[in-house]
């Protein structure tokens, strides 16, 4: 019998596959102009020995928060020696300590993992902040995970002692897809934490179809992908809240099922089956762990698919009793962290801003999941 590694294999699909992987970092950001000219606006002074301005960055998943982010920074870094920057993933770090030993390590100080105490920490990193010969940028991505809780909202003030010191130049840019930590910072944090607002909307099903095609030509050869691939993975996308990580994963699970198959062309039987995969991969890691009121909640909302979060709550209220609206909310946004819908804040007039909910995952995969699982 032949070796099973003996046989052959061509690929036929992927040119190069790594762009469609996560934690790629595309030179050119479609659609992105007007956000990355504001972002870059904010931390230009560092270029010429001046305090940046610092950003928020809000909108929901998908919408280039992150990478838009790294861009500015990579670009200014590569510019200027000044500056160089330093990102942190607060679902990583999600502790006062872990944050502030991070920033202190970055600037030069050869802290321990453990064993010192906050403010013993604090301020080396702050003798070490005073001494460093460039202006360093703190990225704090997924802020919410640390600045809606306590431990965190004390880190924020940490950072705001360092930057109220006239001759430091540090920058931050705290980025979150929960527009609530807006509400949660005090004024004087943010005037001077978030002096700059930068909402980034989703994208359009034509944008998704531009970033996508923008993918596909550096990852795909040319000729492999049918017709309509990247129109309905634009679609979708643009369907499941205007999320591009959809659209890029949805490429690359479909370039994979199609090379298993030995098959020349990625097809849109190969594109639906990916889309299949990726709805079991989240409902699987998320269903089962559900409280029955949390699952009660997802089946209204595949109900309506499509609503405000007041008019939600209403419906809800019906069918539960005692329900408080934190506990609700609260709820809306473990969905929302788990990936299970997409909730941006809208503009409702008369009534002003409220939350638009809708599925992130179909409503069939979900009822099929549901069937399964009784
Ligand atoms: N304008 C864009 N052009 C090219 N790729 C993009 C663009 N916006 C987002 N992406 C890609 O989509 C995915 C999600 O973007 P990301 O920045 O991680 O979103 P967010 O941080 O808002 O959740 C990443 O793979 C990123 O490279
Ligand atoms: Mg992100």
């Amino acid at each position: 019998m032949p070796n099973i590694f003996s046989k052959k294999s061509i690929n036929e699909i992927f040119k190069d596959e790594r762009v469609l992987y996560p934690e790629f970092l595309p030179e050119r950001l479609p659609h992105r102009e007007k956000e990355i000219e504001s972002l870059a606006f904010c931390f230009k002074p560092v270029i010429s020995g001046k305090k940046p301005v610092n950003a928020v960055v809000l909108g929901s998943s998908g919408t280039g928060k992150t990478v838009s982010s790294k861009f500015v920074l990579s670009q200014l870094e590569e510019f200027s020696s000044r500056t160089k920057s330093l990102y942190i993933n607060c679902f990583e770090f999600n502790t006062r300590n872990s944050v502030l030993i991070q920033i202190a390590n970055f600037v030069g100080a050869a802290i321990p993992r453990r064993g010192l105490a906050t403010d013993e920490i604090y301020s080396k990193m702050l003798d070490y902040v005073k001494k460093c010969n460039f202006s360093p940028i703190i990225i704090l991505d997924e802020a919410d995970q640390l600045v809606l809780k306590e431990d965190g909202s004390k880190l924020l003030y940490d950072l705001l002692r360092i930057i109220e010191f006239e001759k430091i130049h540090f920058g931050l840019i705290l980025i979150s897809n929960n527009f609530l930590i807006l509400s949660k910072l005090d004024s004087r944090v943010k005037s001077s934490l978030a002096s700059e607002t930068i909402v980034f909307e989703k994208y359009s099903p034509g944008q998704l179809k531009d970033i996508l095609n923008e993918r596909a030509v550096m990852a795909f050869f040319d000729l492999v992908l049918d017709k309509d691939v990247i129109n309905v993975a634009a679609a979708r996308s643009a369907k499941l809240g205007g999320d591009a990580r959809i659209g890029i994963e949805s490429l690359l699970k479909a370039g994979r099922i199609a090379e298993k198959e030995n098959s020349k062309k990625v097809s849109l039987s190969h594109l639906k089956q990916a889309f299949s995969d990726m709805d079991s991969a989240i409902l699987s890691k998320t269903f089962p762990f559900l409280s029955d009121q949390e699952k009660i909640l997802l089946n209204l909302i595949s109900v309506f698919d499509g609503v405000f979060s007041g008019d939600l709550f209403e419906k809800y209220s019906k069918t539960q009793e005692h329900l408080e609206l934190r506990q609700f909310r609260a709820t809306l946004s473990k969905f929302e962290s788990m990936n299970l819908i997409s909730a941006p804040l809208l503009d409702k007039k008369p009534k002003g801003k409220s939350r638009f909910i809708s599925l992130k995952v179909p409503k069939d995969s979900l009822m099929k999941f549901v069937k399964q699982k009784n």
